[in-house]
């Protein structure tokens, strides 16, 4: 077991307390209005990609301090770590590498003494074949039907992913191809994508990663049996496939490993959507196109490996919410995308971040005395900023953002795209600003109002500002940036887990209550009678028999 100092023994840790004291009382609009070079100092710019971070509390000392924490956490060995193979995963002795299957050069990789690049441009090679077959209807249906309905079945890494790069890239979509996702086990997920497609023109792929999920597993007979009644056991063939690592349980499950398309325990679930989790993302765009998906992560991986720290996004960008999180407490972390095909993204970010880094024991075993991984939430700008905007703006608690943005947009019509634009820049403007008490008396004297009323609802009208937020401003949204854009935050939340010293890539979090449920569902449905439990579930298990009865 690698040794570590604990986080707050650090030189560079108790520096960045000692200059926190400092820290905390930034302004930044007055950092801003002394400092006209400010932007210059904070922001990056990489390929299509503009990183503003200028509009955080901090200055170019706090930044110093940071990196200095990254070089003491020895964050750039840890880098090579990943990159090389290392079995970095210490609990799950597993090695971390989807950033392998964005190797596009096919540099050698090894795990266990063999270099996994074949295997994984052998997968690459049959997913092109397959999905070019399905596009252009040459795998036709059992009663040879072209296949237009495809519905993924999977969930967590199994479907997030998926789900929010179809719609993202929807612009690229084939015209005749319709996606479809069926993650929860309510079975109205089922119902509902059912109810809308033929099964001769049904493609379901299912997607798991140990195919032993019970959610995707009885979504997966639901969906076979709905199938197999239209069209009999013989076209089951042609209508299944599934995306998995384990091809003994594909293959229990009754779909031939002909039909299987595989990848591997280095990969981790959330992380897997460059892999052939990504196969109904390449049914819908093309595999040309998910290979540009595939190049804009590499770019972003490229930059990660070989930026110095204070020239890197991911890293700049982790720094920061270490910084919120563990110096000015600051919980939570909304991301919002200025892009109505991104508005998947927060979920899935949710996923990727808060499953990785949500952890309280460190790599040694002990239980951190720090705080990890923040709640992350978010959703599409213009909208959000009629929903939750209110506490950002003038909540107790100060939310930091990072604002996803693209300069042009994939639906140039009339205005609609500078007001989106206008919108994003005045929500990180007035967020960093705010408008004093001074400042809403003079308007509202201005505008007319009372001396009462100007009294009385000044406090109201008065924001406190210095909020922080990040711009990430792309071109376009096109498959290379959002490969840039997924990669960026995968980097981001591992070097967060490396300043946590955490484990971000296993999830022993979800066992208990999936044990606990496989207890309890004999108890409801009242083929054992419920016990060992406490009052309240018990009494919950027996309000529900009783409704169901
Ligand atoms: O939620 C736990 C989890 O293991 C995720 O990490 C994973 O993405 C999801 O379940 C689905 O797992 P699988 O792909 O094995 O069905």
């Amino acid at each position: 077991m690698e040794k570590r100092k604990v986080l707050g023994k650090m030189k560079s840790w108790k520096k960045l307390h000692a200059h926190f004291k400092k820290v905390k009382e930034f302004n930044m609009r007055e950092m801003f209005e002394k400092d006209k070079d400010r932007f210059e100092k904070f922001h990056l710019v990489y390929e299509n990609m503009l990183f503003d971070f200028s509009k955080n509390r901090v200055s170019e000392k706090t930044m110093r301090h940071l990196y200095d924490l990254a070089k003491e956490c020895q964050l750039s060995e840890k880098i090579e770590a990943m990159f090389r193979g290392d079995k970095i995963n210490i609990t799950e002795n597993r090695s971390v590498l989807h950033t392998a299957l964005r190797n596009r050069k096919s540099k050698p990789i090894k795990v266990d003494g063999s270099d996994i690049m074949p295997q994984i441009n052998e997968v690459f090679a049959k997913i092109r074949k397959f999905s070019d077959a399905v596009r252009f209807g040459e795998f036709k249906g059992h009663t040879g039907k072209k296949l237009t309905n495809i519905v993924n079945i999977g969930i967590g890494g199994s479907d997030l992913g998926p789900v929010m790069v179809t719609e993202a890239l929807k612009k690229y979509w084939a015209k005749d191809i319709h996606c479809h996702f069926i993650s929860n086990i309510d079975g109205t997920a089922c119902a509902e994508v059912l109810s809308k497609i033929n099964p001769e023109e049904t493609l379901f792929i299912v997607a798991s990663k140990t195919f032993t999920t019970i959610e995707t597993l009885t979504n997966a007979r639901t969906c076979r049996r709905w199938l197999v009644e239209a069209l009999g056991e013989h076209a089951v063939s042609k209508h299944f496939v599934a995306l998995s690592t384990n091809k003994a349980e594909v293959e229990k499950f009754g779909i031939d490993s002909e039909n299987m398309f595989e990848f591997w325990d280095y990969i981790g679930g959330r992380y897997s959507v460059w892999s052939a989790i990504g196969l109904p993302i390449v049914i819908a765009i093309g595999m040309d196109n998910f290979e540009k998906f595939l190049d804009g992560a590499a770019a972003m991986d490229k930059h990660f490996r070989t930026a110095d720290f204070e020239h890197n996004i991911p890293v700049t960008l982790a720094l920061l919410g270490v910084l919120y999180n563990n110096f000015f407490d600051f919980k939570r972390y909304a991301v919002i995308a200025y892009d109505q095909y991104l508005k998947y993204f927060p979920a899935y970010l949710q996923q990727l971040d808060m499953e990785s880094n949500g952890k309280t024991v460190d790599l040694q075993g002990n239980f951190v005395d720090y705080s990890t991984g923040p709640v992350i939430f978010g959703g599409a700008g213009t909208d959000v900023q009629h929903s939750f905007f209110q506490q950002i703006h003038q909540g107790t608690d100060i939310i930091p953002c990072d604002f996803i943005v693209p300069a042009i947009s994939h639906n140039e019509i009339g205005e609609h795209h500078d007001i989106l634009m206008s919108n994003v820049l005045a929500q990180a403007e007035a967020l960093m600003k705010g408008k004093t008490e001074k400042e809403v008396a003079a308007e509202m004297k201005k505008a007319g109002k009372s001396v009462e009323e100007v009294k009385f609802l000044k406090a109201f009208k008065t924001f406190s500002g210095n909020r922080p937020s990040n711009m990430i401003l792309f071109k376009k949204i096109d498959p290379f940036a959002l490969g840039m854009l997924v990669a960026m935050y995968e980097h981001k939340v591992f070097v967060q887990g490396v300043i946590w010293n955490i484990d971000s890539y296993d999830q022993w979090g979800v066992e208990l209550g999936k044990q606990m449920a496989v207890k309890i569902m004999p108890e409801l449905t009242g083929e054992l009678h419920p016990m060992e439990h406490d009052s309240s579930t018990l009494s919950l298990i027996k309000a529900i028999r009783k409704f169901r009865k």
